[in-house]
């Protein structure tokens, strides 16, 4: 008795719904004319386009020239928290850069800086199913003499230009973006931390947004920036890593996409992280291949500075073969060693063999991680095939690793002027 009543209200309400169809398709039909006039209009943003840029060249990049900034009112302005007290990535700034492809429309579109909001997506977006998306992790940094600098943000567009063309988005000029990101950082300047031991993260992502299905090359594209400040990266932990290296794990591998910043490269990597943290490890030593190179550490390039059997020093880091991402401070600390003329540098494959063997016969001297977040990280030991190789980093007098770390630190707080850090004014 109860399902028939049920079968006759959901009869009574498909037959209400296919009379409104009816009759919404009668309307439809009478305003089909006027409908065809306003298609062949060009749409608002079509026609802006058309009025102001009359270069041709809207497919190769945006233009600093065109951005245009809304900003908040004063009561939309957020308090700016304790850095001393903030988790990486919990607050963004008031502000962000927004700049839409679209190929429809002549290719990309006018940058603006808008109060920061919610992005709306449709459903079947290319990011939500493909996972069309790549970001950059950089930093500004307020220096001694209250300057806001960056740090090679020409290495940071051009690996994003990488990405962008490896996952079929649009590519851009990198001083165009660059230009941009730095006035979105001086209408936020008040967010650079005043601190030394805390800098502002800025976070360019780029993602496929056309509502299709279907892995296709993306015709629609949102490339966009936030900020938001962050605290010393060892502030109240212990400052060396110790590491699981579980050969079950691979990151990368050769013909892959290991070298780019796409997002695809992190998610499933989530799952070692976690396992490394259940041992009460901190990181994941990435290794590679039968013969267990090792390739990153985390999210970061790794090093290993360690004497030959002839006590010459010599400071190794696995080459860009494709399974490894190109780092900003990775390049640094090479041309920076460089320029030392203190010791052998070599851009080579590493073995787990290679390192127990270096390990026990005290010829180990340092192991650290380089990346943007913590720029130099040490390495206290490492967990491999249920053995736990104690690594000395800490325990010299002068290690590499702290010298390498005052100097890139010296750069970017403007101790020393240097080209890598150009000025925000
Ligand atoms: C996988 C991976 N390796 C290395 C790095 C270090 O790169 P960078 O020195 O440019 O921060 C990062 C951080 O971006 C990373 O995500």
């Amino acid at each position: 008795m109860f399902t028939s009543t049920k079968q006759c209200y959901c009869k009574l309400i498909l037959q209400f719904q296919h009379k409104l169809k009816q009759t919404s398709k009668q309307a439809s039909r009478a305003c089909s004319l006027k409908v065809k006039q306003i298609i062949n209009e060009p749409l608002l943003e079509e026609r802006k386009y058309d009025e102001t840029d009359d270069e041709t060249d809207s497919e190769i990049t945006f233009r600093f020239k065109d951005l245009t900034t809304t900003l908040c009112n004063p009561d939309q302005l957020r308090a700016k928290p304790d850095v001393a007290d903030l988790k990486f990535g919990h607050v963004f700034t008031d502000h962000m850069m927004k700049v839409f492809y679209h190929k429809k429309l002549g290719g990309w579109q006018k940058p603006v800086i808008i109060p920061f909001e919610n992005i709306s997506l449709h459903p079947a977006a290319k990011v939500l199913h493909y996972a069309v998306e790549l970001f950059e992790g950089m930093k500004a940094y307020r220096g001694v003499d209250d300057k806001v600098r960056l740090f090679r943000p020409d290495l940071n567009m051009k690996r994003m230009n990488r990405s962008a063309q490896s996952s079929g988005l649009p590519t851009f000029q990198e001083e165009e973006m660059i230009e941009c990101i730095k006035r979105l950082i001086q209408v936020d300047e008040e967010w650079v931390p005043h601190s030394e031991a805390s800098s502002l993260y800025i976070r360019p992502t780029f993602i496929g947004i056309d509502g299709t299905l279907g892995v296709h090359q993306s015709d629609s594209a949102l490339l966009y920036t936030i900020l938001c400040p962050v605290g010393g990266y060892f502030e109240g932990t212990k400052e060396s890593v110790s590491l699981l290296a579980d050969p079950s794990y691979v990151r990368a591998w050769p013909g892959g996409s290991g070298d780019k910043k796409v997002g695809s490269n992190y998610g499933p990597t989530i799952r070692a992280q976690k396992k490394a943290n259940q041992k009460g490890l901190q990181q994941v030593l990435w290794l590679y291949g039968p013969d267990h190179q090792i390739t990153e550490v985390g999210t970061m390039n790794i090093f290993l500075f360690y004497k030959d059997e002839f006590g010459v020093k010599r400071l190794a880091t696995p080459p860009l073969t494709g399974l490894i991402l190109p780092g900003v401070i990775r390049q640094s600390i090479l041309q920076l060693c460089e320029q030392w003329g203190e010791f052998v540098i070599e851009q080579r494959t590493i073995t787990m063999a290679e390192v127990i063997n270096l390990q026990l016969s005290d010829r180990l001297l340092e192991m650290f991680g380089s990346g943007t977040a913590a720029i130099v990280s040490p390495i206290s030991s490492i967990e491999y095939l249920g053995q736990t190789i104690q690594i000395p980093t800490t325990e010299h007098q002068n290690p590499l690793y702290r010298r390498v770390r005052e100097e890139l630190k010296a750069i970017q707080y403007g101790h020393i002027d240097h080209p890598w850090a150009p000025k925000i004014d």
